[in-house]
């Protein structure tokens, strides 16, 4: 890890792990121009400045510049101008107030020291000042003056690079952002590319889409308010030939969970031009003289050798650098939830049951969902109003609470901290707290509205309802959702000239809250969770460990999503819970066992009637659990080996691989029996070839060479939806 500055070029080489990642001033423009970002490099560096220097018409030159100095429009840039020559989408817009919103930054200074800044008000990556080292570069705009700081981040272990950008009003006069992009990037002209998406929809989150980048603008974006079921906010530009195992990938992630945008332009001269960071529709910022504003944080990481590679570079680094360290390695208690069994309708004493059932069945904590709070007994009322609903809970939550861990199970409880109700005692007595526009009639979603959380009055009062509660009933595990999306985003405290601001000041406010009650409760383990996997990202993995995937839990429908979500996010951020049968959602009947090894790939949980288990069922979850507690810390810490895709093949399977290589898992599902069947066995990866490796159900052993080589066979069981988990230990070797 190194970033090193050579003067006499004006050239930055920031050295993470395997990876370079170099840019210079351009000696007559002072724009900074990009060099390279791909495997290390140590020498010829400069040599990448070569751009064709044969003046082309139709093409613009800065003022003062020569025709053989090149065009803003094809150097590759790390911080694209607006309207001054580069003709690509710009890195940022800010209107003056003359009405103007051309940008053309060029250097002016930088600095670097070790460690890494804090985001103010911003979750965002952290590293101590042995593990990382950061630059900033201050390029200003001297005509609208105001500066921007570039800010880039290398870590001593990982090839991932933390960027964001700041704008800082120098000027007397208040200017407007418009546009802040957190990442600029450039593939040098010619380079082909695959851009890997993860779009989906509620119950089908995240499903892999590769497309090749071709000329014009391929966008996706979350313009719902929370980062969306629709698109993620992590992406992957690769060679056409990448595959798990080979090719170059480049790996894109906003550390954000509020609307953003990520823009492909490929250009004229095929060069790949992105920027990724805040939706700039529907947004911007007013800064007065001296102030500044914060891009969100993304994260940029680099694999010589294909996805897989940049998935472990990705779970290393959220696990290591992002989600915070007091809960991320802790033991996940194995939780049964009673949204799916009871939905609204329960009471203490089914509750209670519930809870007697589950310690019975050795589960740790009952997770009581929506419904148990104001009056609510469907979702169009209460949100808002976060006491108990005595009717269903007379002894309250606190007493509730002792019942249930006298039980010999923990307590957890759910909230929707953001939302709002119309029939609450909250928006009868602040109906303007909620998001929007006077006038317009408000748009519902689930029959709800969404919180003002840029105010501060109402993160307030939403914090001391939650920690009065949570002190009262000693809570230590909460899960939070968000389930629904922004209409009329209007805040009734902000100006017209600062209206574009409500959706960012929301997830601002939102974020403040989490850090709130973290500090208040620093024990408290917080599940996120919006309608399922709706906001699914860096941003809420910093304050919440774990993210309940998807309201869909079949069994075959999670292979899809796990597998789409674990190109990004490590097993230990997905909560995945084995649900009743037939699944609400599809009406697909699996096997328990099946439903059990899916649910084992993250942290294990589940959605259902304990007390409608018949004994087999019983023996079989109880299994399961040991099996999962035996197995857990390679669910947080292990390496994942992705065996086949859901998308391509009927068989799924994944590893989990300690670091050491002494021990691992492989689970394999088939999806659909076939007759007359070939026979399939498994490739593995990531073992060590010379080590003995023992299969701990059968007692028979293999080689790591045999499993990498040979594979490991799959029997052939007639009947669709079957699973296979095995477990392994080194027995012999290095
Ligand atoms: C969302 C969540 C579910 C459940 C319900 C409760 O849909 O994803 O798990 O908590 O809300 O209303």
């Amino acid at each position: 890890m190194a970033i090193n500055y050579f003067p006499e070029n004006q050239l930055f080489v920031l050295d993470a792990a395997e990876c370079t990642y170099a840019f210079m001033v351009h000696p007559r423009y002072g724009r900074l121009v990009h060099l390279y970002h791909g495997a290390h490099l140590a020498t010829d560096i400069l040599k990448l400045f070569n751009y064709d220097t044969t003046p082309r018409s139709q093409s613009t030159i800065p003022p003062g510049g020569n025709p053989q100095d090149g065009s803003l429009s094809n150097l590759p840039q790390e911080f694209s101008s607006f309207g001054c020559g580069d003709f690509r989408l710009p890195s940022a817009q800010v209107r003056t107030p003359d009405g103007f919103n051309a940008v053309d930054a060029k250097y002016v200074s930088h600095r670097i020291f070790r460690g890494k800044v804090e985001l103010p008000g911003l979750p965002a990556s952290f590293a101590t000042e042995a593990e990382a080292e950061t630059l900033e570069v201050t390029l200003r705009d001297d005509v609208i003056k105001v500066e921007f700081v570039l800010s880039y981040s290398v870590f001593e272990k990982l090839p991932v690079i933390a960027r964001s950008a700041r704008a800082l009003n120098r000027g007397e006069t208040p200017v407007t952002v418009e546009r802040l992009s957190s990442l600029t990037l450039d593939y040098r002209s010619g380079t082909k590319l695959d851009l890997v998406s993860f779009p989906g929809g509620w119950t089908r989150e995240r499903r892999p889409l590769r497309e090749r980048v071709n000329p014009g603008v391929r966008e996706f974006a979350s313009n719902r308010g929370l980062s969306s079921h629709q698109a993620n906010p992590f992406f992957i530009l690769c060679d056409p030939d990448a595959t798990e195992t080979h090719g170059r990938a480049w790996g894109q992630m906003l550390v954000y969970s509020g609307n953003f945008k990520a823009e492909v332009e490929r250009d004229q001269y095929d060069m790949t031009h992105v920027q990724f960071g805040l939706n700039s529709e529907r947004f911007s910022w007013k800064l007065e003289p001296g102030e500044s504003f914060h891009s969100p944080e993304a994260l940029t990481a680099f694999s010589a050798s294909g996805f897989e590679t940049l998935s472990h570079t990705f779970h290393d680094f959220l696990r290591r650098h992002l989600i915070r360290q007091t809960h991320v390695h802790l033991h996940r208690p194995v939780v049964v939830n009673n949204w799916e069994a009871t939905k609204f309708a329960f009471d203490e004493n089914k509750i209670v049951e519930f809870a007697r059932r589950a310690a019975d069945l050795g589960m740790d904590m009952l997770v009581l969902d929506d419904g148990w709070f104001g009056h609510r007994d469907e979702s169009n009322s209460s949100l808002g109003d976060w006491f108990v609903y005595q009717a269903k809970l007379p002894s309250g939550i606190a007493k509730l609470a002792e019942r249930v861990r006298e039980l010999g199970v923990d307590f957890g409880l759910w909230f929707e901290p953001e939302m709002i109700s119309p029939d609450s005692e909250l928006y009868r007595a602040h109906p303007d707290w909620c998001l929007h526009i006077p006038g317009r009639p408000a748009t519902l979603g689930r029959n709800q509205l969404v919180l003002d959380m840029g105010r501060r009055e109402v993160i307030d009062c939403i914090f001391d309802q939650m920690s009065s509660l949570i002190a009262a009933a000693k809570i230590n595990y909460i899960k939070w959702d968000a389930n629904r999306q922004f209409t009329e985003v209007g805040s009734a405290v902000l100006p017209a000239d600062r209206q574009g601001e409500a959706a960012h000041r929301f997830m601002l406010g939102t974020y403040e809250l989490l850090q709130r009650l973290l500090e208040r409760f620093p024990d408290l383990f917080i599940e996120g969770c919006a309608a399922g996997g709706g906001r699914f990202d860096a941003g809420m993995l910093y304050y919440t460990p774990q993210i309940w995937t998807s309201d869909d839990t079949d069994a075959v429908e999670r292979l899809y999503i796990q597998y789409g979500t674990s190109f990004g996010y490590p097993p230990s951020a997905m909560s995945c819970h084995v649900s009743a049968v037939p699944n609400c959602h599809v009406g697909r009947v699996t096997p328990l066992e099946t439903r059990g090894d899916v649910a084992m790939m993250g942290a294990f949980g589940y959605e259902l009637d304990p007390a409608k288990f018949g004994e087999a069922e019983r023996s079989e979850v109880r299994r399961q659990i040991a099996v999962a507690r035996a197995d857990e810390h390679l669910m947080l810490e292990g390496d994942l080996y992705r065996l086949g895709s859901p998308l391509d093949d009927n068989i799924s399977g994944w590893e989990l691989v300690a670091k050491d290589k002494r021990e691992f898992i492989v689970t394999a599902v088939r999806i659909m029996s076939r007759p007359n069947p070939s026979h399939d066995w498994l490739l593995l990866r990531g073992l060590d070839a010379d080590t003995m490796y023992r299969d701990l159900d059968s007692g028979e052993s293999f080689s790591g060479a045999f499993l990498m080589n040979a594979g490991l066979y799959f029997p052939i069981v007639k009947a669709d939806f079957t699973s296979f988990r095995r477990r392994f230990r080194a027995e012999s070797g290095k």
